[in-house]
C-alpha cells in the first residue's frame, strides 16, 4: 500500500488569539506550517500531501512554499469542524488512493514532527490490521471537577495516553468511519465508533499542539534544538 499525508489547516486558532490563524505565525523565520509540511514531504514513503484550507484563505498564496516540492497539494475545501475538513480532504484524494492506502492525518498546528516519530509510526503499523496514532502516556495528576469546580475525584493516570496526530489509518476505513461518525475530535475517535481499536504508538512531548502563545515558543525552543 502507498503512504499519502492529510493535513487540516482550516482552522481559525480562536484559543491562540493572534491577527491571523496561528499555522501562519512566524515560527524561525518561516509560517508555522511550513515546518509541519516539510517534515511531511521530505518522509520518502510519503507520496502525496493534501493541506485542507479554508475557502477564503488569504494567507497562503502570500507564501513561496516552492521549497516543499512537487508532493504537496491544496485544496480549498475546509469545513466548519476539524472532522469536517479531514472528511472533505479524503474526497479530494479519492482520486489517487486506493481503499488499502495508508492516510496519515496531521494537525497543521503541529510543527515539530520529526522524522523518527514518522518512522516510528509508520514501522510499527506497517502490518497492523487497524492503524493507530502518534500518543504519549499522561504525565499529570488528573482530577475531575464537581459542578463549582472542587475536586470530585483524584482519577488514575495508568493506561491514561494522550492522543497526538499523525493518525494512520487506511483510507477505505477511514472514509466509512468519518462519513458515519462526524462528532469526533480525532479520526481514531471515529475508527473507535466502528468498534476497532487503533494501537497507540508512542511518541514524544515533543510533537507538541500549538494551541496558545507560549506554545509557539516551546515549539521554537524544540525546533531550534534538533539543528
Ligand atoms: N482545523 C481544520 N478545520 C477546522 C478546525 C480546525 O482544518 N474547522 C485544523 C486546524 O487548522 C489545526 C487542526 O485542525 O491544524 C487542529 O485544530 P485546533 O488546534 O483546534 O486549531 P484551531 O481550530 O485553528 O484552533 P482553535 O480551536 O483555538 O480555534
Ligand atoms: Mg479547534
Amino acid at each position: 500500500p502507498r503512504h499519502y499525508a492529510i493535513v487540516p489547516a482550516a482552522g481559525s486558532g480562536a484559543r491562540f488569539g493572534a491577527e491571523k490563524p496561528k499555522q501562519y505565525l512566524d515560527l524561525l523565520g518561516r509560517p508555522l506550517i511550513f515546518h509541519t509540511l516539510a517534515a511531511l514531504t521530505a518522509h520518502p514513503a510519503i507520496e502525496r500531501v493534501w493541506v485542507v484550507l479554508a475557502p477564503d484563505d488569504p494567507w497562503w498564496p502570500r507564501h513561496d512554499w516552492s521549497e516543499l516540492g512537487p508532493k504537496l497539494e491544496t485544496v480549498r475545501c475546509g469545513g466548519a469542524t476539524r472532522a469536517e475538513s479531514v472528511g472533505n480532504g479524503l474526497q479530494a484524494a479519492a482520486m489517487a488512493a486506493a481503499d488499502d492506502d495508508w492516510i496519515l492525518v496531521h494537525d497543521a498546528a503541529r510543527p515539530c514532527l520529526s522524522r523518527p516519530m514518522l518512522d516510528a509510526l509508520c514501522d510499527e503499523l506497517a502490518d497492523d490490521p487497524v492503524g493507530g496514532l502518534l500518543a504519549v502516556p499522561v504525565a499529570d495528576t488528573l482530577k475531575r471537577a464537581d459542578a463549582n469546580q472542587r475536586v470530585a475525584a483524584t482519577e488514575p493516570r495508568d493506561g491514561l495516553w494522550q492522543a497526538q496526530t499523525p493518525q494512520m489509518f487506511r483510507y477505505g476505513r477511514l472514509v466509512e468511519a468519518l462519513s458515519k461518525h462526524n462528532a469526533v475530535t480525532d479520526e481514531a475517535g471515529a475508527i473507535e465508533a466502528l468498534g476497532l481499536k487503533p494501537k497507540l504508538v508512542r511518541g514524544d512531548s515533543t510533537n507538541l499542539k500549538v494551541t496558545f502563545p507560549a506554545d509557539l515558543a516551546l515549539a521554537a525552543m524544540i525546533l531550534r534544538g534538533r539543528k
